[in-house]
């Protein structure tokens, strides 16, 4: 008995009419759709001619001779019956009209086998109509090859691109099915040169072989996915993978709630990675908006963003917390700092083994020793291997230490910060005395709550010392830290602001001699144009002459730097995203504690205890604030284990 029925027209008619077959990338999705709605556990697609000849090869449940002829016809399809499934979908078709719209435009074969039927069966159309159909012997599942897409629609032939992008788009889309779809192996070749190849053996396999080591290490699992680190910063937003009920969808709102995540991480211009498989209730999401499917809206879009906003922002933030980084201590000495919280089985093996088969070469005569090391190795790789399944927000730190590389980017702020650091402890100014700013601080902290009214506030250390003038030592019971002092504070200040913006609580002092400002052109346009802006942070602001402004009113701040420097900064970076992000960023970069300033024990003191009450462990640029290692790393590299 036939699967497959032609959809009411009832039905038919209230589904998102349109053209299936932009472009070859276009037909392949909806032949890849087809084979994983048939439940294939392999398939591979091999591409040729700009795309126009394709042949894929499925081992999905494949179709009967009566199915098979019904296939190609419009609105035929075997997924949905009535009205009510099309709100209600959990296949990746329903239309019943891809095959009929790709036989349309080429010259197709189909030859399928089901494994209840010893013969297979094969037809062959032209532009759409059926020319042969025969008898054959192959296996289960489904082969098809199309020729000559778009040989009778000259039109949009001519709007084929050139062979590097119709191919790049190719293996985007088989990228992004074989990225949920990770039981399935998939295989692509484009004119005969494998490019995409996955084994079917889970999601982290799968990001390993799409997108490599170095993706894998630097993403962690949360969960709705995978988020990646500073590390993994795109110059557009094409990394951010977005599924909702294993789809690979568009939507803003998502988008949004996953930039929002990150917030202060960014900087403008640089976007994450991060893989999202959200799932919502299939009445809840409609998915006919387009006829790509590739569009969806949510009943309630603002309870979408939240959830994803919140779950991310969380995870990021928990990370944050918990590590900053911990140092490696290799056998030759060096330090590698390294983050490898993802480790698969594999890869903690082939990180280990070496290690073990030196062991064995070296004590050959200790077979009991060999006996040893070789369990404590197969522990260690089970207990990363469950880790790495099944992270738990809490991982062990001795089962494997969360290490985080110290982020290389180079963007402009902190090129900035960097030289700010360098000329102002060369020339050793120190604009006010720092003591009194941290006393007044912590007079400000002391009916402070802390902002998430989450975070436990960590008393368990001790601070040592001052390390170059530049680094705070800290002492817990497991590990020794290292604090950069001048991102500890920027992080502080800059949460201090935010939060008196925010709320409102920014007091305004009034200066009874005004300071006279010159300006270029471009800075006096920004000055122009933000006049409200500066005033919501407390600078009263106007325009005096062509290229000079007064300053009237500053903020009650604790400036370190002249209120000039402040606001000459401040119109340097306010260009491009969020400009009250933007002030508060600037204003409290500029007017940190600088590396290379000496502080006091009880300074040090006051200034970890603020971070610690705030609880984020990142510079609002994302680097990260803390070093850490422990002191089984210490005993280890001093031979006492
Ligand atoms: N690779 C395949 N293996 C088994 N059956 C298939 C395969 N490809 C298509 N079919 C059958 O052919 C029918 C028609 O496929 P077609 O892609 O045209 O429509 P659909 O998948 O039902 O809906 P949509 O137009 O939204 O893709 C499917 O419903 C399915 O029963
Ligand atoms: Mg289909």
């Amino acid at each position: 008995m036939s699967r497959i029925r032609i959809l009411d027209e009832s039905v038919s008619n209230i589904i998102a009419a349109g053209e299936v077959v932009e472009n070859p990338a276009s037909m392949i999705k909806e032949l890849l759709e087809n084979s994983l709605d048939a439940a294939a556990g392999s398939i591979r697609v091999e591409v040729k001619n700009n795309g126009r000849d394709v042949r894929l090869v499925d081992t999905g449940i494949g179709m009967g001779k009566e199915d098979l002829f019904l296939c190609v016809e419009r609105h035929a399809t075997s997924k949905i019956k009535d009205k009510g499934d099309i709100f209600n979908l959990t296949s990746y078709g329903f239309r019943g009209e891809a095959l009929a719209s790709i036989g349309s435009i080429s010259k197709m074969i189909i030859s399928s086998k089901t494994n209840d039927s010893k013969i297979g069966h094969k037809i062959n159309l032209n532009a759409g109509k059926i020319t042969k159909y025969e008898e054959i012997s192959r296996t289960d599942g489904t082969e098809i090859v199309i020729k000559d897409l778009f040989f009778n629609t000259p039109a949009r032939l001519k709007f084929l691109r050139k062979k590097s992008t119709e191919y790049a788009r190719i293996r985007e889309i088989v990228l992004k099915e074989a990225l949920y779809n990770t039981e399935v192996s998939f295989s692509l070749l484009l004119d005969g040169r494998e490019v995409v190849k996955t084994s079917g053996r889970g999601i982290e396999n799968t990001i390993l072989e799409l997108f490599g080591r170095n993706t894998l290490k630097n993403s962690t699992k949360f969960s709705l996915g995978y988020w990646g680190n500073m590390d993994l910063l795109k110059s557009n937003k094409e990394s951010i993978y977005t599924y909702v009920n294993g789809r690979y969808v568009k939507s803003k709102t998502i988008e949004k709630a996953v930039l929002d995540a990150y917030y202060t991480k960014l900087v403008k211009g640089r976007y994450p990675f991060a893989i999202i498989f959200f799932n919502i209730s299939p009445d809840l999401v409609d998915v006919n908006v387009h006829p790509s499917k590739k569009i969806v809206k949510f009943v309630d879009e603002d309870g979408v963003y939240k959830e994803i906003l919140d779950c991310l922002t969380d995870a990021i933030y928990r990370d944050d917390r918990k590590n900053s980084i911990s140092l490696k201590i290799e056998e030759d000495g060096d330090v590698i700092p390294e983050k490898n919280n993802l480790l698969d089985f594999e890869e903690l093996e082939n990180l280990i083994t070496p290690t073990v088969n030196k062991v064995i070469k070296t004590e050959q005569s200790t077979l009991i020793k060999e006996k040893k090391l070789e369990n404590k190795v197969r522990e260690r790789i089970a207990k990363a291997n469950k880790y790495s399944h099944e992270y738990e927000a809490s991982l062990p730190p001795d089962v494997f230490p969360l290490e985080i590389k110290e982020s290389k980017r180079e963007d402009e702020a902190e090129k900035n910060e960097s030289r700010e650091d360098k000329t102002t402890s060369e020339k050793g100014k120190e604009s006010i005395e720092i003591k009194k700013i941290l006393e007044a601080e912590k007079q400000d902290n002391k009916d402070r709550k802390n902002p998430e009214g989450i975070n436990e506030i960590k008393d368990d250390y001790r601070v040592l010392a001052q390390l170059h003038n530049m680094y705070i030592l800290v002492e817990t019971g497991k590990e020794l830290e290292i604090y950069d002092q001048h991102i500890v504070h920027e992080r502080i200040l800059y949460e201090k602001l935010k939060d008196k913006h925010y709320n409102k609580k920014i007091s305004i002092q009034n200066l009874l001699v005004p300071i006279k400002l010159e300006l270029n052109g471009y800075e006096t346009e920004i000055v122009r144009g933000n006049l409200d802006l500066f005033s919501e942070f407390g600078f009263e602001v106007e325009e005096f002459g062509d290229n000079e402004i007064l300053i009237r009113g500053v903020p009650i701040f604790n400036f370190r730097v002249s209120v000039e420097d402040t606001f000459k900064h401040l119109l340097e970076n306010l260009g491009g995203g969020d400009p009250r992000e933007k002030v508060i960023i600037s204003m409290s970069c500029r007017n940190a504690i600088k590396a290379g300033e000496k502080l006091t024990l009880e300074e040090m003191e006051t200034l970890i205890s603020d971070l610690h009450k705030i609880g984020k462990y990142t510079c609002p640029h994302g680097r990260p604030i803390i070093l850490k290692m422990t002191f089984d790393e210490m005993n280890k590299k001093f031979n006492r284990k």
